[in-house]
């Protein structure tokens, strides 16, 4: 387990996507660190509540540049997002009801999806989005 390094290689090179994806790298460290110095419950709980929000902003936002661009892969990468954010809002409740605890799994369990998302099926629209002019 070590922190979420942010490094080139993770720039799609689109300004704002690459804003968004960095904040939500800076969030899945803070959860790291909320985590590894055992702050509270509450603190805890808030910033797994702070990712899945910022998640589904930053999601809603890219499905949105992706329908005005007439992406063809659109639904696919739709659902991959709607299957992370029903599995981080099912960890996030599952926290607060005190029946999870955040621990190494759980961090990579993130932590590796959101990598190899943003790697994987979020380049794959990049040639698509700039041929629209992004
Ligand atoms: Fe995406
Ligand atoms: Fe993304």
């Amino acid at each position: 387990m070590s922190l979420f390094n942010w490094s080139d290689k993770f720039k799609i090179g689109i300004d704002s996507i690459d804003l968004q994806h960095q904040k939500l790298v800076e969030i899945l460290n803070e959860l790291h660190e909320a985590m590894l110095t055992e702050k509270t419950e509450l603190i805890m709980g808030d910033t797994l509540n702070k990712m899945v929000t910022y998640t589904q902003e930053h999601f809603a936002f890219e499905e949105g540049l992706l329908r005005q661009a007439k992406y063809p892969e659109l639904d696919t990468h739709k659902k991959a997002h709607e299957a992370f954010v029903a599995k981080a809002t099912a960890l996030s409740s599952r926290f607060s009801e005190k029946k999870q605890t955040l621990n190494v799994e759980t961090w990579d369990f993130l932590k590796n999806w959101l990598k190899n998302h943003m790697l994987g099926e979020d380049k794959k629209y990049v040639a698509h989005l700039k041929s629209q002019g992004q």
